[in-house]
Order: structure tokens, then sequence, then C-alpha cells
């Protein structure tokens, strides 16, 4: 690559309100890590950011179910996703939250710079109150039937069915969650709006060019939504008091609509970044600097508040990139139904976690990844894809090839001698993977990237059979070790490629060939302190990662280090053992 390109990988914040389950993983967070590790690799400047989404309904609900503080449940989950995201191995540049007064100040700047501008207005507008808690009923505090597909279990401000966002007095028959009332009350209620008319033919002409690149499902419902041209004003503060304030007069007991700044965490985030890092401008190499691209990843849930609501922000505060590209999922179901926190029980990462290696996971859900449709996860899956796929195919082809060849060649790298044909061309294709592979990875097709690595991996497992060097050994001792070479080479290749979605065991195998150094850099915690207090956030030091996206040469008499089983075959018990979810 000629030029360093300049990628910003941003990973939707997670509700600190309960733990991540796989399906969240699949959805929204291996994908963006598997993306970000391949673009270092491939010599991008790439920066990835988070955080935990601490505002809104959600938060201030499991507060009062547990009998508690939003400030406790935050910093509970908070820790716990960092927890989880080092275990599985998140190279988050930084994973922060968004109670700091760093996002607030963020926040209040753009607030104040689209109200001047007249994209924030004040207006009435009728909200559901309920008559026993005297109170109004923000977002989730009601449910009801979803007046655009009829979807029983909506939400006061989305359907978890269609994905679609309303206003909750459209919702039918809404009871509320704070009371279990019935007895609602349409009442009128002053608050901020955004302007979303005013942006959108200017919305729709950005999504109209250049998106050719976009995954068609999230194309598809960004023009459903903008075409219609039927944007209108919408509510972004609340009858809450939890939540960023609102830096106007007369603003008690309201607070900032989550979804208008959550969305802002990308831009504060980076800002936190580009300070901690001790280079407070920076942000802008990210943000306004025409070359950098922003990948923003997302579940479907998510598409229409980052491909209209906070594309029309950075238009209406002008001066900051919008959205490359949105490579969101669709969802990975559990027998049918959406895996949802919010709604049953289902499978925590911290949990599983403690039974399976962190790259077992990351294979299966990146070969499981629903990028162009739902997919069902069964734990028959996750055992066919460990078993059969991870052990049997690309394990298998290591275990082999680099027990034999410490053992028969005095733990060294052997010769390769004279290469026939046959060996030459199975080099040639591995290495090619790298330009075909590297393609894939490119366009985000990362569930291909990893099928296409698995099939050269199979492709030299292949070649090995053939070969059969632990029977020529006995007969032409100098065939044998050209062709252990050979898949000596491959395996260097192949752990390159598989590494982005196998960090752990691609430096096992690695440092078992003979090389020196870290592939990836080094994941930390540490607390930040500023006016409201502290925060853990998550960070990445890769100034030594070595791990590049090019065929290393593996050098003869290189020594070797004792090689051990990379992945750790399952029992198939586990399927009577793990507990199937709820229904
Ligand atoms: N907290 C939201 C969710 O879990 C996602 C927020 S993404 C953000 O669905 F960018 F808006 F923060
Ligand atoms: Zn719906």
């Amino acid at each position: 690559m000629s030029k360093k390109n300049t990628i910003l990988v941003a990973v939707a914040w997670p509700y600190a309100n309960g733990l991540q389950h796989i399906g969240h993983i699949a959805g929204a967070y291996l994908p963006p890590d598997i993306f970000a590790r391949f673009s270092r690799m491939d010599g991008a400047e790439v920066l990835m950011v988070s955080g935990s989404d601490t505002h809104g309904t959600p938060v201030t609900l499991k507060a009062e179910e547990q009998n508690s503080t939003p400030e406790k449940v935050i910093e509970h989950f908070h820790t716990k996703f960092i927890e989880c995201y080092k275990k599985i191995g998140f190279t988050f540049d930084l994973f922060t939250h968004t109670h700091t007064e760093n996002h607030e100040k963020v926040v209040h700047e753009v607030f104040l710079d689209l109200l001047a501008k007249e994209y924030i207005y004040k207006d009435k507008s009728k909200q559901l109150f309920d008559k026993k808690a005297q109170k109004f009923l923000p977002d989730r505090y009601i449910e009801g039937e979803c007046p655009l597909c009829g979807f029983k279990e909506a939400r006061g401000d989305q359907c978890d069915n269609c994905g679609k966002t309303y206003d909750a007095i459209e919702l039918k028959n809404p009871v509320s969650k704070m009371t279990g009332s019935r007895d609602l009350e349409v009442r009128e209620t002053e608050h901020y709006y955004i302007a979303l008319g005013k942006l959108n033919d200017q919305l729709l002409d950005w999504a109209s060019k250049d998106k050719a690149h976009w995954r068609k499902h999230v194309l598809n419902f960004t023009l459903g939504e903008l075409s219609k041209k039927e944007l209108r004003g919408r509510a972004i503060t609340r009858d809450l008091e939890w939540g960023v304030t609102i830096p106007q007069p007369n603003s008690e007991g309201k607070r900032i609509y989550v979804w208008f700044e959550a969305v802002m965490g990308y831009l504060s985030a980076v800002k936190e970044w580009a300070t901690i890092t001790g280079n407070p401008g920076k942000w802008t190499h990210y943000w306004q600097n025409p070359e950098a691209k922003s990948y923003y990843f997302i579940g479907k849930d998510n598409i229409t508040f980052h491909s209209v609501l906070w594309p029309a922000i950075l238009m209406a505060k002008g001066g900051l990139n919008l959205p490359y590209d949105v490579p969101a999922n669709e969802y990975l179901n559990m027998f049918g139904r959406k895996i949802s926190k919010s709604r049953g029980t289902a499978i925590a990462v911290l949990d599983v976690l403690e039974r399976y290696q962190p790259d077992a996971w990351r294979y299966a859900l990146a070969a499981l990844a629903p990028e162009t449709a739902d997919v069902d996860f069964t734990w028959d899956d996750f055992l066919e894809k460990v078993n059969n796929e991870l052990v049997a195919n690309w394990g298998n082809l290591c275990n082999r090839t680099l027990g034999f060849a410490f053992k028969r060649y005095e733990e060294k790298i052997p010769n390769p001698g004279k290469l026939e044909p046959v060996d030459e061309q199975v080099l040639a294709d591995v290495k090619a993977g790298f330009e075909e592979i590297g393609a894939l990875y490119r366009a985000v097709r990362l569930r291909a990237a990893l099928e296409e690595t698995r099939k050269l991996s199979q492709r030299v497992n292949q070649y090995l059979n053939d070969m059969a060097p632990w029977t020529v050994i006995k007969t032409d001792p100098a065939r044998a070790e050209t062709t252990v070479y050979t898949a000596l080479q491959c395996i260097t290749w192949l752990s390159t490629m598989f590494a982005p979605v196998l960090p752990f065991s691609s430096q096992v195998i690695f440092e078992t060939l003979g090389f020196d150094g870290q592939l990836f850099g080094r994941q930390y915690s540490e607390t930040v302190k500023d006016a409201k207090g502290s925060h853990e956030v998550l960070r990445y030091d890769h100034s030594e990662a070595v791990g590049v996206w090019k065929a290393l040469e593996l050098k003869p008499g290189q020594t070797m280090r004792t090689p051990s089983a990379p992945f750790i075959k399952l029992d198939p018990l586990i399927l009577d053992q793990e507990v199937k979810p709820e229904l």
C-alpha cells in the first residue's frame, strides 16, 4: 500500500444495563475487532472507539428493578464489559463511557451550535402521562403495539421487530412500565426538537451517492426512510432526571434523549483518546481529515440512528466526516427468537469464556456471523464449528506438522531442498490468499474472508495427506523434508491470515515456528479522572506489534519452540450440559 489508510472503527455503545450475550458479540463487537486487527496489519492507521451507553431509560429501569442507583448500575456493567473485552481480546484504542465530563462538554457544544443554527427548536409535545405515578412516561417506560407492524411488545421509542421509530402516543394499547397502569393520558409538555425535515433532501442526496460498498439491507432501509421525504422534527429531550443536562434555562427535570447524545460518543471518545494520549488536536485526524474513513459496526436495530439521525446531526454541525460505511449485521437468533438481554435469558459471553477458549468463540461467531440475514445459533453449531472446522482442519494441520518437524529436525525449521511443482503450487495457492482474503477484509466481508482462509487450510491438509511425509521419510528423507518445510511455510502464512479472527492461537503458532515478538499490541485498563469523578477505560498499545499482512519468509534452521495444541476439542456432552435459554 503506497499511502496509509486512516480508519475510524466506530463500535455501537452497549447499554450499561446488563451483561453482553453472544448475539451482541456476533452482531456488533467481534466484527469491528476483526476488521480493526486486519486493518492495522494491513498498514492502516486505525482508531477503534466505543464505550458504555450509560443514560436513558434502559439504565433507570434497571436501577429501579435492582433497588439501586443508575451510578452503581453503570459502574458495575461498565467494569464487566471491560473484563469481557480483555478476555475475548477486543482491541479498543479507547473504551470509555458517556457519563463523563468530556462527553457532556461535547454534547453541550453540539447542542448549542445546532440551537444557534435553528436546527434545534423548542416546541410543545404530546406525551403519555401516568396519572397514578403523576409522571410523564419516556421511552421504555411505555410498551404497546407497534403502530407500523403491529408487534405487541413495542417500546415507547422504537419497535424491536421492524426497527422503526415513532412517537409513543402512536402506540396502540399502551401500558405504563412504571406502575402497570393503562390509565394513561396524553398531556402537553415542552421539549427540544431536531429539525430532521430541514435535512431530508441533503441526507437523501448523501445516501444516494457512492454507496455501492454498503450492504444492501442497510442501504435499502436508509433509502426507505429518506426517500419518502417525510422526516419531521423529533424530540431530543425527555422528562427524566438521569442523563446529559440541557444547557438551557428552565430545564429542570429534563434531560437530553439518550440516542441524541450517545451517537456523539463517537466524537467525544476520539477527543478523549486524543487528550489522554497527550495530543489533544489529533481528533481532527479522524474527524476532519477528508481521507479518513469511518466504519460504524452496529446491529440492525441501530441502523436508523446511524444512517439517518447521526448523519443529520453531523450535517447540521458541519465540518465533520459523515459515515463512510455502516456495516450493520442482522440478528443472531437463539432457536428462532432474537436474543435480547432485556427480554429473558441468553448466553452471557463472560460466563462462557470461563469454559471455552476465546478463539473458539471468535471462530464460531465469525463463521456464523449474521452479515446478510438472520442466523439461528444452536450449541450444535458451536460444537460443529469448533470440532469439525477449527480443531479438525486448522488445529490438526498445525498439530501434526509442528509436532513432526519439532521431533524430526532437531527442533529447527527443516530445509526446503528442491521444490517439486506440487510444492510450488500449494505455496502459490496459499500466498495468493493475501490478495484475495485481504480484499474481502477490506470490503468488510469478514465471514467470507474466514471461509476462504479455512479453505486454504484444508488445501494444505490435503497436500500433506497426499505427500505423507511421515511415511516417505523412511524411503526418501529429502523429499519428506521438502514437504514438511512447504507445509510449515504455508502454516506461517495461514496463521497470519487467521490472526484477525484467531489472535490468541496465531500468536502461539507464530512463537512455535520460532518467530519473536507479538503479532498484536497490548490491551490494558486505567483510570481517568475528571470533574464527574473517575472512570475506568480500556486501551490498546500497539507500538510493539509486529504482525503484518504479508507472506513472511520462514527461515530454514530457525529454532522452534515446543509445540502445544492450539485448540481444545470439545466434548459433545456440552450439548446436554449447557443450559438452553428460556424461550
Ligand atoms: N446502546 C445502544 C444499544 O445497545 C446502542 C447505542 S450506539 C450509539 O442498542 F452510538 F448510539 F451509542
Ligand atoms: Zn414494528
